[in-house]
């Protein structure tokens, strides 16, 4: 974890799914950055207690990202305890990549993991466009390497980050020249809380065959979204960024 000593830089993010994971760890490195953050989860109890742990530089709102009464009401809240917003980070998704067979597979998950995945970015920017327009401000989506790769059994998941991928190009074109939209897409990110990281340690096999030479943690991705994020970026839009330790690049023939 990062130590928390920010000067704040009275800028205003928004990071979907930030009860754990990446998100906690991109809402974590923003706040030592100076920024206010507010966090949006699912899960209320975990995401008041963490947003809690990260002092005055956090506020947790709960949100379903797939319900549009909730993704309004979510923004309206975020408006009205701090009255701007600079940035979004669409983070929140059904991460499990692994469905069922697609014979087996339930029309009722797939929707829903679109909803989530695909429905719930579209509904962030769609609410969080004025306020983002006001002030120059950026979207950031997480997609992932599985945007353009996959193992078998992965429909559901390849599909709506696929999908997202697309959606952010998208974005770019219609909400630019004031807010730039782009998307980080990770490959395997270590996202486990400490305690169960230090439990179940990886093996070296885990980290040896990435030409980085280990599996990521969510600083890396983090990193590169405060970055997307920062004013330093603003010349690029409507982009993806590979944050994977070289895997894609990979020749994997047995
Ligand atoms: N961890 C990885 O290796 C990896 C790789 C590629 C892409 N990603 C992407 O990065 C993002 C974060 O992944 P992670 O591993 O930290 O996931 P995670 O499962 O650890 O955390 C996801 C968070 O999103 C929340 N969430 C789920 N559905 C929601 C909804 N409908 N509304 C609001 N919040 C909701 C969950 O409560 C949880 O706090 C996801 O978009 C994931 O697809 C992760």
């Amino acid at each position: 974890m990062i130590e928390l000593s920010a000067t704040a830089n009275g800028r205003v993010a928004l990071v979907t799914g930030a009860a754990r994971g990446i998100g906690l760890g991109i809402a974590a490195w923003l706040v030592c950055e100076g920024w206010q953050v507010v966090l949006a989860d699912l899960d209320r109890e975990r995401g008041s207690r963490v947003a809690k742990a990260l002092g005055e530089g956090a506020w947790f709102v709960t949100m379903d990202v797939a319900d549009e009464e909730q993704v309004t009401l979510g923004v309206a809240q975020v408006l009205g305890q701090f009255g701007r917003l600079d940035a979004l980070v669409c983070n929140a998704a059904v991460a499990d990549p692994h469905n069922i067979t697609l014979e087996a597979l339930d029309l009722a998950y797939w929707n829903r993991v679109l909803a989530v995945n695909l429905s719930g970015p579209m509904l962030l920017a769609k609410h969080c466009a004025p306020y983002l327009r006001a002030h120059g401000g950026a979207i950031v989506n997480l997609t992932s390497t599985r945007a353009g790769q996959s193992e078998p059994d992965t429909e559901a998941y390849a599909a709506s980050k696929g999908g997202l991928l697309a959606l952010t190009h998208a974005l770019a074109i219609s909400l630019g020249p004031e807010i730039r939209v782009n998307a980080v897409s990770p490959g395997w990110i270590d996202a486990r809380d400490p305690s169960v990281r230090r439990a179940e340690p990886l093996s070296d096999v885990d980290h040896a065959q990435h030409p980085a030479g280990r599996v990521g943690t969510v600083e890396d991705v983090a990193a590169i979204v405060a970055w997307l994020l920062s004013r330093d970026a603003g010349f690029i839009t409507g982009q993806e960024f590979v944050v994977d330790g070289g895997m894609t690049k990979k020749m994997v023939y047995a």
